[in-house]
């Protein structure tokens, strides 16, 4: 009989209830970790995961919610900052407000997950975090400056925390997906004039003739936690059907 590839492991998501988030968490649970599935509204993380309310971007909440995993679990091998938020403006376009709102979720997010989970990962000498950042973060996207400017801040920070702790036990990586069918892509199609052509748009873009599904990013954030990825850290995993290289 094989052992679940993460039996005994426990890991933290955050953005857990919906798209990429819920799959991780699902997949996690389903390979055998205890996980907490942190949210804004976490009602539908999947089922076996421990759901808990958190806005990322205060200091707080995050820190409450590395308390209740170390409460429940007793520690945390893997944290997976995920939880992120969009933008659609060119710089003039883009509102301070807007610009500030987008770096306390998606940057200060990302460094206080981090911040509040390292201790208790290095007291252990072991742990993996795994960062969402985009394709984004490594290209130009038109109309999405301030998402860009996250997402490359988010590779950077990713790059930085290898560095720092490597030695430790701790790795830290970050995965860089393409466009991919989540219930966020929805939205944004669903305000789009035409929601049909904006798709076609979208899908025009990849040169595997179609968007990635959450479930195949998962797939990847479950590697690179694994120990099969125990030689990468400070890594950007890019996943988006071709687009960067077209
Ligand atoms: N969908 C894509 O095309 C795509 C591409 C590249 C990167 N990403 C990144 O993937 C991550 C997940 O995106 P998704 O497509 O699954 O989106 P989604 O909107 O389906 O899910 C995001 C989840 O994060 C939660 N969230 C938002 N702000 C939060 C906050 N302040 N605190 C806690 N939770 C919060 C939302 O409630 C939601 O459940 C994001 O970081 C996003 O930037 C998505």
């Amino acid at each position: 009989m094989t052992t679940a590839r993460f039996e005994g492991r426990t890991v933290v998501v955050t953005g857990a209830a919906s798209g990429i988030g819920s799959e991780i968490a699902r997949l996690f649970f389903e390979e055998g970790a205890r996980v907490l599935g942190a949210d804004l509204d976490p009602t539908n993380v999947p089922a076996g995961v421990s759901a808990f309310r958190a806005d990322v971007s205060l200091e707080v909440d995050v820190n409450s919610m590395i308390v209740a995993a170390i409460e429940e679990f007793g520690h945390i091998d893997i944290l997976c900052n995920n939880a992120g938020i969009g933008s659609v403006h060119d710089v003039l376009g883009c509102t301070v407000d807007e610009w500030d709102r987008l770096f306390s979720v998606n940057v200060r997010g990302v460094f206080l997950g981090t911040k509040a989970a390292l201790p208790s990962m290095l007291e252990r000498g072991y742990g993996v975090i795994v960062n969402t950042a985009s394709i984004a973060g490594m290209m130009g996207l038109r109309d999405r400056a301030a998402y860009c400017a996250t997402k490359g801040a988010v590779i950077s920070l990713t790059q930085q925390v290898a560095v720092q702790y490597a030695g430790t036990g701790v790795r830290c990586n970050c995965v860089c997906p393409g466009t991919v069918d989540s219930p966020w892509v929805g939205n944004l199609l669903a305000q789009a004039d035409d929601p049909v052509v904006a798709r076609e748009r979208l899908v025009a873009r990849q040169p595997l003739g179609r968007l990635g599904r959450p479930t195949e990013v998962a797939k990847a954030i479950l590697y690179l936690a694994s120990e099969d990825a125990s030689f990468m850290t400070g890594s950007s995993l890019v996943i988006d059907g071709g687009m960067t290289v077209a």
